[in-house]
């Protein structure tokens, strides 16, 4: 018996990362997976692995822009067209950029925030009443451990996960009574494309993370899908509104040893 048995879940920016691992470990625990993503051939191939390998009607692709409400209308409309309700979403597509507060772009701030805030808020406001029509749920957001403290070149960023969090804690107090948890991951460094994008092998930077992280290494994206699927299954059934730390120990404090 998988953990996921009979729910239909949502996991955005689904093509690749974690929000990728996400996918494989819900589909493998049972879940029907709607696979959301603006990488639309990498998404089309990830959902026909996934129905290969376990069976017609367990995985589609949607193309999922976050920031346009009309592209989340199309999405749940399909969700529920292909598997009859929604009652998971995994709000985890994001974009990251590096530049200090004073050279940041207008642009540049705004693009992230319509991303990795706007399209964590427009996940919530369009599929939560679609939870609750299939009697509750859950719904996950992906902050970072720069939501919860700073990060020097990364502003926008840090600001935009932050918002996540606000965004996590009052859809826990509004939706709780819809029978709707809604709690949040706070990644470390995770080694996927946005952290990694030429893909250089984990070892060269072994040392870096050795200094930087307690437990002496990068996280992996499977160890995040790992916590969402902990958040959105019954084992976390009377946890809501929190933020999880999943990064190595790094927040835990400094170390001078
Ligand atoms: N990798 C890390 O070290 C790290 C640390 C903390 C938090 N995070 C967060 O984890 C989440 C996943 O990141 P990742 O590391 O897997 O990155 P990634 O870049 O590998 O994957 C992000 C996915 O989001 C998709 N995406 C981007 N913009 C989109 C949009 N407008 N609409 C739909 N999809 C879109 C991308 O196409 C991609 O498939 C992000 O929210 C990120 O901010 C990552």
């Amino acid at each position: 018996m998988g953990k996921l048995d009979g729910r239909v879940v949502l996991v955005t920016g689904a093509a690749r990362g974690q929000g990728e691992q996400e996918a494989r470990l819900f589909a493998a625990e049972g879940a029907r997976v709607v696979l959301a993503d603006v990488l639309d051939d990498a998404g089309e191939a990830l959902a026909k692995e996934l129905t290969e390998g376990l069976g017609e009607g367990r995985a589609v692709y949607v193309h999922l822009d976050v920031t346009r409400e009309e592209d989340w209308t199309a999405a749940v409309a399909l969700a529920k067209e292909r598997f009859g309700k929604i009652d998971g979403l995994v709000n985890n597509a994001g974009i990251l950029r590096f530049n200090e507060l004073l050279s940041t772009p207008l642009e540049e701030f705004q693009a992230i925030v319509s991303v990795n805030q706007t399209g964590c808020f427009l996940g919530i406001r369009t599929v939560a009443p679609e939870i609750a029509a299939a009697g509750g749920g859950t719904i996950v957001n992906t902050a970072s451990y720069t939501g919860l403290t700073g990060m020097a070149g990364v502003g926008a960023y840090a600001a935009s996960k932050h918002a996540v969090l606000g965004l996590t804690r009052v859809a826990a107090l509004e939706l709780a009574a819809r029978n709707i948890r809604v709690n949040a991951v706070c990644p470390g460094a995770i080694d996927t494309p946005m952290s990694n994008p030429e893909g250089v092998d984990p070892a060269s930077t072994a040392g870096l993370y050795r200094k930087l992280v307690p437990l002496g290494r990068i996280g992996r994206p499977d160890e995040v899908a790992a916590l969402a699927l902990f958040l959105t299954g019954e084992d976390s059934a009377y946890i809501t509104g929190q933020p999880f730390v999943i990064d190595g120990g790094w927040l835990a404090g400094v170390s001078i040893l």
